[in-house]
């Protein structure tokens, strides 16, 4: 992480009020349409989206949702999320302070979504969120973010590098099937840009876990 997460936090809760206008990039967009896609919660899924922001995903998703729960660790992003949810009359989604690494939430969880937050970890605390993930027991987690699915042009990063840590594809998807995932899909938006969508079959129990080289 190139910035604690009490920098990122302020960084963000700054910005908050005008996010929602500045993201109109073809890439954002593009993205967050294919979280939102991908996610498709069905009536009884119970979905939590990390790093929430000002709710892009979270509101998406709450009409066809049971109930959304929506995190993040910046209170003036999270302001944003409330009053949205207030303004549209959506009652189902629940936005409270969480991190990648303590979600703060120990409920159902059916769905995880995270757009365009997860390049602030580095790629070892990737490693950990998308273990902790895991550990909620989702069927399935949409993640939206930049990515590298190439040698990135350093002349034309998509990302701020003093801010923002990029994986690339493969760490990403490693660290999933390393977690029981198994990929169902790969959505590239951008050289810089991708969705991913990983999915667990069967209970907890029943799924076996895949031996180190050392077992
Ligand atoms: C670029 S915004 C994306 C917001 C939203 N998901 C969207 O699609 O518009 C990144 C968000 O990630 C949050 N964030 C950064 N580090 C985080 C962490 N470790 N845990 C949870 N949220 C984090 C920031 O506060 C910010 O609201």
């Amino acid at each position: 992480m190139k910035k604690t997460i009490d920098e990122h936090a302020a960084r963000f809760s700054e910005a908050a009020s005008s996010y929602d206008d500045e993201q109109d990039s073809t890439e954002y967009l593009a993205c967050a349409d294919l979280v939102v896609e991908n996610a498709a919660p069905d009536a009884d899924d119970v979905v939590l989206d990390l790093g929430t922001g000002t709710g892009a995903i979270a509101l998406a998703l709450a009409p066809d949702a049971k109930r959304v729960v929506g995190r993040d660790i910046s209170e003036g992003m999270l302001a944003e999320a409330r009053s949205k949810a207030e303004a549209a009359g959506i009652d189902n989604v629940e936005f409270g302070e969480g991190s990648f690494r303590e979600p703060n939430y120990d409920g159902q969880v059916d769905i995880v979504t995270s757009n365009f937050a997860m390049h602030h970890l580095s790629d070892d605390e990737k490693r950990e969120a998308i273990a902790i993930i895991a550990d909620l027991d989702p069927d399935r987690f949409v993640l939206g973010d930049v990515m590298f699915f190439g040698e990135p042009d350093p002349d034309e990063p998509f990302y701020s590098p003093e801010v923002d840590d990029p994986a690339t594809v493969g760490l990403l998807v490693d660290s999933l099937t390393d977690e029981g995932f198994v990929l169902t899909g790969v959505e590239r938006v951008h050289e810089q840009v991708g969705v991913l969508v990983a999915e667990r079959y069967g209970t907890a129990s029943e799924r076996v876990s895949i031996p180190t080289e050392d077992e």
